[in-house]
């Protein structure tokens, strides 16, 4: 799997969880997946930002899409954090989690639709088997410091 390749399929993780949220009024289905969801979000959006976003640099046309990226990594991460300090028994969790779904939908749809592509067309596929790999060293890495 290749760099890009690895990315949306965190994509569709992400997607698929904010679908699980969807689909339950349970509080303790609901903790249980956005606990999932918030991990995701963390290890992923390090990834990206350590890896994708720094070699990405180099390819035509990325600039202003990654400093975008950068600024909804942020945002999302507000919101996740906002989230973590309601319990999942209010409506406000569910209404907050919404919010948080429609902002990062939008920015998975961008990354996929504006930023892959460029960084696909600029990079040759042994490079795109080099940033597979960087990422997941990454995320391992990243991943036994996140703490819900
Ligand atoms: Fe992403």
């Amino acid at each position: 799997m290749d760099g890009i390749e690895s990315l949306e399929k965190d994509h569709d993780r992400i997607r698929s969880l904010f679908s699980e949220l969807e689909g339950t009024a349970d509080p303790h289905e609901l903790q249980d997946s956005f606990d999932k969801l918030g991990n995701l979000l963390t290890i992923h959006a390090e990834a990206e930002e350590q890896v994708l976003y720094p070699e990405a640099r180099n390819c035509e046309g990325t600039a202003e899409l990654i400093d975008k990226g950068q600024y909804e990594h942020d945002k999302g991460d507000q919101m996740v954090l906002a989230i973590k300090s309601i319990s999942a028994n209010e409506s406000e969790f569910k209404a907050k989690v919404r919010e948080l779904q429609e902002f990062m939908l939008n920015h998975l749809d961008e990354e996929e639709n504006d930023l892959f592509p460029r960084v696909r067309q600029c990079m040759s596929d042994n490079k795109l088997d080099k940033l597979g790999n960087q990422l997941r060293e990454t995320k391992a890495n990243v991943a036994p410091k996140v703490v819900d």
